[in-house]
């Protein structure tokens, strides 16, 4: 008796769980990232810009809480790691003045969007409702490293090095957080 091989899903299966919890590890990042941020220049002029890109943060990570919970995601077992990393990433950057702080928006959200890229290009048809909040969430990511630009982010001291040593981290985050 023959069988005909059954049709394979073209790539590598997808670990949406995977996806899940490195996202919603980073949101929680971000937020603080931009807590150790606001806790050194909360009376600054660039305040409220930071401040609006904080309230997007806590959206994007509310939402990966629910889906998290809906799913039955395990979440990441280093959010006492990230809640003293971001908030001291954000805190030591601003401390260099508040260019380097947006240079380490840029920098985190440049590895971001990177990542968010990979997921929505390994989603496309399997899960459109991850795709689609993905996708919304990269286009904020993308505003928030614009508006960092803006900023001044790139004539911070030594803007290649703390954005080269920023995207690594990031990267080591994001494959921790995958998988613990
Ligand atoms: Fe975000
Ligand atoms: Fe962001």
């Amino acid at each position: 008796m023959t069988r005909k091989p059954r049709p394979r899903p073209p790539g590598p299966a997808i670990d949406t769980h995977a996806m899940i919890r490195v996202d919603h590890a980073g949101e929680y990042g971000a937020v603080r990232i931009y807590e150790g941020q606001l806790a050194v220049l909360g009376g600054r002029a660039s305040a409220d810009t930071i401040r609006h890109m904080a309230a997007q943060e806590r959206h994007h990570l509310e939402t990966f809480d629910r889906m998290v919970n809906a799913r039955r995601v395990r979440p990441t077992a280093l959010e006492p790691v990230w809640r003293v990393a971001g908030f001291a990433l954000g805190a030591a950057t601003a401390l260099m003045g508040e260019k380097a702080a947006f240079a380490c928006t840029a920098a985190v959200e440049e590895a971001i969007d990177d990542h968010y890229a990979g997921q929505i290009a390994a989603l496309e048809g399997s899960d459109p409702a991850l795709a689609e909040t993905v996708a919304q969430f990269r286009a904020e990511e993308a505003q928030h490293r614009q508006t960092a630009l803006d900023h001044g982010a790139e004539q911070a001291p030594a803007y290649p090095l703390l954005r080269a040593a920023i995207k690594a981290g990031c990267r080591v985050a994001i494959r921790l957080s995958e998988k613990i």
